[in-house]
């Protein structure tokens, strides 16, 4: 695989991380393409743990350049937080990190018209992560954000800080005690963080072409998952970015063709956290059950993720939007001991198209399958997996329509099978 995508089916967290990490001792470059700081990519070898929220995970690679995408949504202080954890953890990246030029910023306001926005929605809120995503995307789409290349022109930089300031004053002025910097104050504090990435700014389209050319291996890595998409996914209970592989293309401008090869990585059962709908979810004490064994709460809020079997009509779907040419099963460890085990094949009572904006109310119909009462925790060989655990997988695979590529046994590197 020269050139590979990881993207995530179900509504994030499904264990990104962890195969960017593995499949990054084979790459030359790890490329984040869209999000922000709302991911929370975990990567677990030896005795550390690393959460990677804005800094391609490759960055763990001490030879593998990282580059941060015109896709994504940039927070200046969350990021310089990030690497310099990353460099308390003895991570090198001043050589080896690369940020687009035309990456809009996440602003300080961002954050406060998003709380905002949350509490006037009431029962209606999203259950964001109040990272400022969705207005730092509304103000790149609306024509008033700032591009980390706006930040080396003062007078265009006050003078969309004044937009963006203006824009959304009232909103957050129905906080409790707020206050805001004028636009000179924020641009003072931008200066700072200008002159640090200074060394770093890229083009990315030129940049990946230059890489392309001299056929360096890239991986470029998703965030979040297909059912959070603002395109196709549980509208409006989604995030603001393009989160399948056609995120990646427009946010970095390369050729669509310098994706090879697309792995799409699901849960072994599916988790989803923030509000919307989900059909399959488990409000029982097998949804107890597996989000106390897979350790289920946020890597980025803390918050408790709600569990559920695998929809294999979600699965097929977001499958076919990636154009997934590879699986990847995480957390199969987590079914251990599992009587039965249930899949999703149907709605029942589904009238016209799939419309993921409009589950609410639909009915799954299950498959059955057995579990197995052995353990699979550290299994690094297919041979090694019960009979019932093998069938269990290929009837994923066969719902993604998508080769099984890897299945991951445990949060460790090591832990994994590849097929
Ligand atoms: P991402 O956002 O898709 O990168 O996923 P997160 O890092 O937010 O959440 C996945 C969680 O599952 C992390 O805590 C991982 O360490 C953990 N994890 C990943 N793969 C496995 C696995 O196969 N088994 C278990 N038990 N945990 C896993
Ligand atoms: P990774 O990359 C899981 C969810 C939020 C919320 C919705 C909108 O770690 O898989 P936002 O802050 O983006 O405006 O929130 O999207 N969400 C995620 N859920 N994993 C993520 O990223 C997520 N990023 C956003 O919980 O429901
Ligand atoms: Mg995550």
């Amino acid at each position: 695989m020269s050139s590979t995508a990881i993207v995530g089916l179900q509504w994030g967290d499904e264990g990104k991380g962890k195969i960017v990490d593995l499949l990054s001792d084979q790459v030359d470059l790890a490329v984040r393409c869209q999000g922000g700081a709302n991911a929370g990519h975990t990567v677990e070898f030896g005795d550390c743990q690393f959460i990677l929220h804005l800094v391609p995970t490759g960055v763990l690679r001490p030879d593998v350049r990282n580059l941060i995408g015109g896709g994504v949504v940039i927070d200046l202080p969350g990021l310089f937080r990030e690497l310099s954890e990353l460099l308390k953890k003895g991570i090198q990246w001043q050589d080896r990190l690369f940020i687009s030029v035309s990456a809009h910023l996440v602003l300080p306001y961002h954050k406060l018209v998003e709380q905002a926005d949350e509490r006037a929605r009431g029962p209606h809120r999203i259950g964001t992560t109040l990272r400022g995503i969705g207005f730092a995307y509304a103000d790149k789409i609306t024509r008033r954000g700032v591009r980390v290349g706006d930040l080396y022109h003062r007078d265009k930089l006050i003078t969309r800080l004044q937009m963006g300031l203006d824009a959304h004053r009232d909103q957050i002025m129905t906080l409790p005690d707020v206050q805001l910097p004028t636009a000179d104050v924020l641009a003072d504090e931008l200066q700072e963080y200008a002159e640090k990435i200074r060394p770093y700014v890229v083009n990315p389209s030129e940049f990946l072409h230059e890489e392309i050319a001299r056929k360096s291996r890239i991986l470029f890595e998703g965030a979040q998952g297909a059912p959070l998409d603002s395109d196709g996914g549980t509208d409006p209970y989604v995030t603001s970015s393009t989160t399948t592989g056609g995120g990646i293309r427009t946010g970095l401008g390369v050729d669509p063709r310098a994706v090879e090869d697309v792995i799409g990585v699901t849960k072994a059962y599916c988790t989803r956290v923030g509000n919307g709908p989900f059909p399959t979810e488990l409000t029982d004490e097998i949804g107890e059950k597996l989000r106390a064994q897979g350790k289920e709460y946020g890597a980025t809020t803390g918050r408790p993720r709600r569990c559920g079997w695998v929809d294999g009509v979600l699965l097929r779907y977001t499958s076919r939007i990636n154009g997934t040419t590879h699986l990847a099963v995480t957390k199969l460890d987590v079914l251990d001991g599992m009587d039965v085990l249930k899949v999703c094949t149907k709605y029942t009572d589904q009238h016209g198209p799939l419309d993921l904006a409009n589950l609410d109310g639909v009915q799954p119909e299950y498959e059955e399958w057995p579990g197995w009462s052995e353990s699979t925790v550290g299994a690094t060989k297919w041979s090694d997996l019960p009979a019932n655990c093998k069938k269990y997988l290929e009837r994923l695979s066969e719902l993604a329509e998508a080769k099984l590529h890897i299945v991951s046994t445990g949060p460790r590197r090591d832990q994994t099978i590849r097929m």
